[in-house]
Parts: C-alpha cells; sequence; structure tokens
C-alpha cells in the first residue's frame, strides 16, 4: 500500500451496521502513510461516534453541508480540493442510489460531485437488497461513471441471511483502494493508436470503406491513458467519444492517416494499428456527383493501393513497438503470422471476424496475441478487458 504515503484521503462513512469497521480502515489508512478526513452521514452517527472517528483519524470529522467553521462556509468544495481520493465505507444501498442519480443533499454527496479524482465505494446491505434490479442499475450506472466498486463478501449477515452484501474486510478493501494510486504501467510513454475505418470518396456522396466501429483502438487508447501513458489518437470517421486527456486526430482518407502518422510518429515509443485502412482508392475522385444516366449497365472504377501505414511505420530507421491487427475470416493464426513477418512487427492481435458473437460492432472480442517468440489466446471478454491486457503485454515488452 506504498501508493498511500502522503495521500490526502477523505473516508466517507454512511448508515449501515457495517459503519463499525469503519473505525479499523481509519487505522489502515493512517498506517499506509494517508491524512484522512473523515465524513459522516446523520444515518451513520446513529452507528459510530463522529468522536471515535476524530481520535483515530486526528482530524475533525465533518457532518454538516452548511458548515460555519469552514472558510465561505463551503465545506464541500475544501474537502472535495484537498483531498487525492475518496472511499466510501460502508456505502449503502441508498448511498449508491443517491450517489448514481448525482444528488446533492447532504455533505458527503456534494463532495463526490465536487471531486474530481478516484472514488471506491465498498457496498454494505441485505443480500435482497444486494440483488434487487434497482440496485443494480444503480452500480451499473456509478461504474460506467468511473466509481470503484471494492465488493461486496459473502457470507453470514447482521440480519441472519446468508448471501452476497457483507462488507469486505477492511483490509481487503485498502488493497483494492490504494491499486486506484499505483503508478501506470507506461508512465513517461508516448502512444501513438490509429481507429476506426477510413474513407475514400468516388465523388461528394460516395466512398469506399471498411466495417469498423473503432471500439477497439478508443478502448486501448483508454486502457494505455489509465496505465499513464501520453495518447495521441488517429481516427477515421467513427461515432464514439474519445477518451478524456488523450490528443485526438481526426482524419478521413488513408492518405490522411498515412500523413497524420508519419506527422506524429516520432519520438513514440509505441504504435498500435487497429484502423481499418482502405487498402484501395479510387484514381480519380470527381468533383461533382456522378449522374446515373440510364445509357450504362455497369461503370468501371479504377482504383490504386493504399501505401501500408503499419509497413511504413516499422520500416522507419528509428521505430517504435509496433503492434498490428489482423482481421481475419480463415486461417486466423497462419495468416496473422504471416502479416506479422512481412510487416516485421513486434506484436500482431489477430482476431476471427467471421464469429459473429465477437469483433466489429460488437463490445467483446477474443483474440490471440502472436510474437516471434510467443503466442497468447485472450478468450471472450469485453473489448476494454482485451484492451487492458493487450497494454499489460506490451508494457511488459517494452519494460525488460
Ligand atoms: O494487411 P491487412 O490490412 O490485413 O493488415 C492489417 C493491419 O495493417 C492493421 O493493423 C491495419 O491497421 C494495418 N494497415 C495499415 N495500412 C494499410 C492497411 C492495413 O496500417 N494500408
Amino acid at each position: 500500500m506504498e501508493s498511500l504515503v502522503n495521500k490526502n484521503i477523505i473516508l466517507g462513512v454512511t448508515g449501515g451496521i457495517a459503519a463499525y469497521k469503519s473505525a479499523e480502515i481509519v487505522r489502515h489508512l493512517k498506517k499506509s502513510g494517508s491524512s484522512v478526513r473523515v465524513v459522516m452521514t446523520a444515518s451513520a452517527e446513529e452507528f459510530i461516534t463522529p468522536l471515535t472517528m476524530q481520535a483515530l483519524s486526528g482530524n475533525r470529522v465533518s457532518t454538516e453541508l452548511l458548515d460555519v467553521e469552514a472558510e465561505a462556509a463551503m465545506g464541500h468544495i475544501e474537502l472535495a480540493k484537498w483531498a487525492d481520493g475518496i472511499l466510501i465505507a460502508p456505502a449503502t444501498a441508498n448511498t449508491l442510489a443517491r450517489l448514481s442519480s448525482g444528488r446533492g443533499d447532504d455533505l458527503l454527496s456534494t463532495i463526490t460531485l465536487a471531486f474530481d479524482g478516484p472514488i471506491a465505494l465498498a457496498p454494505a446491505m441485505n443480500q435482497a437488497m444486494w440483488r434487487d434490479s434497482r440496485t443494480q442499475e444503480n452500480l451499473d450506472s456509478l461504474i460506467g461513471n468511473g466509481f470503484t466498486i471494492c465488493g461486496p463478501d459473502s457470507g453470514e449477515q447482521a440480519c441472519g441471511d446468508v448471501g452476497l452484501g457483507r462488507m469486505l474486510e477492511p483490509i481487503d478493501i485498502l488493497d483494492s483502494f490504494s491499486s486506484l494510486f499505483d503508478q501506470g504501467v507506461l508512465v513517461g510513454k508516448d502512444v501513438l493508436i490509429t481507429a476506426g475505418p477510413t474513407q475514400e470518396p468516388i465523388d461528394p456522396v460516395r466512398f469506399i470503406t471498411n466495417r469498423s466501429s473503432g471500439k477497439m483502438g478508443y478502448r486501448l487508447a483508454e486502457s494505455a491513458i489509465q496505465a499513464g501513458a501520453k495518447v495521441t489518437l488517429i481516427s477515421g470517421p467513427v461515432n464514439l467519444d474519445p477518451p478524456s486527456n488523450c490528443h485526438l486526430v481526426s482524419v478521413n482518407t488513408a492518405k490522411e492517416m498515412y500523413e497524420a502518422v508519419m506527422h506524429h510518429i516520432k519520438d513514440k515509443d509505441v504504435y498500435i494499428g487497429t484502423a481499418a485502412v482502405s487498402d484501395y482508392s479510387p484514381i480519380k475522385s470527381h468533383d461533382s456527383k456522378i449522374k446515373k444516366d440510364g445509357s450504362k449497365s455497369a461503370m468501371v472504377l479504377e482504383l490504386k493501393e493504399n501505401r501500408d501505414i503499419l509497413k511504413s511505420v516499422s520500416e522507419l530507421k528509428e521505430r517504435p513497438y509496433v503492434v498490428g491487427f489482423a482481421a481475419e475470416t480463415d486461417n486466423l493464426i497462419d495468416n496473422a503470422k504471416k502479416k506479422l513477418n512481412h510487416k516485421n512487427l513486434d506484436l500482431i492481435v489477430a482476431n476471427d471476424v467471421s464469429d459473429k458473437n465477437i469483433g466489429f460492432d460488437s463490445d467483446d472480442n477474443e483474440v490471440t496475441l502472436i510474437t516471434q517468440k510467443e503466442q497468447k489466446l485472450l478468450e471472450k471478454q469485453t473489448k476494454k478487458k482485451i484492451s487492458n491486457k493487450i497494454i499489460e503485454f506490451i508494457s511488459r515488452r517494452i519494460n525488460d
């Protein structure tokens, strides 16, 4: 838990029987080198006294939204500015519901709205309340908004029920909370990623393109940013929001993508080409819409081959670690290995696009990572999890 040294942590305590364990959480936080300020909801005070938490944390416990002792009487803003991280343990079903709907009707909920860093919640409630679909929907929404959920555990509950809903043990909560402050595996690294399709114009209203949602590239950008990398994302036209903290360069054609890559490649540590670049583009792109005059039953479109961006990057004198993607319908591994060699790549990520349940528009994927020495299958899982594993794999190779 070294990552908690010198961190300012707000421990939020809400009204559940597990609140008695919050005292131990304060002790662990202090032992790991953090400064701790405890914020309690009104119902938490029914379970454990502010005096106990004050004695353990060595700081005044805050309970009121409007606090005459806070500078400008805005304790929530002061506390949100002070904190490096927030841990709410226990987090009751009511707390999850209020936070997921963005309520700011007491000090703790308001701080979470004003705070812009990592927030972890350790749920604690009766097993039926935990299983309730509304609680599960609230959790999904909280996770979607960047909250980290630690637990819950399963076992015997204070009410006598047995099931999932017990708060995790304090030491396990601290383990997972402290990992939010771990230095990322790509800290100090510059990563360039291409994503999405390209569009090669035939005339102002028609183009040749490839099937690609861009999801894999965008998820990889997100994972690389979370791992601490500086990320430039060169993207063809997609319907996705770029991850925050990334430098997005939007392009349309393969030529524009090639030029953008060559412009940004200098000093990059890693290049990941997920883009579905058009292999060919029309030799002539008409300035005005080609009319259908009814005299021809066929039309010839002359195409020229586009430059292979990935291969051009791997041929650079000072090349980064180069990663390509192979979307194949047949002989997945053999074709991917051929591409690995032909394009002189460090790593190729092979996926079978003939399987309708993965790839293309899906949120899931199953891929095989292939290098000259290794072959590793990442079984079907979300593109986000696959991305995290690819980034981890790359970081181990470049940090060795
Ligand atoms: O040869 P193929 O198109 O199957 O190779 C796929 C890999 O090559 C992907 O990583 C893709 O981004 C990259 N590529 C490229 N430039 C091209 C064609 C493909 O960078 N013109």
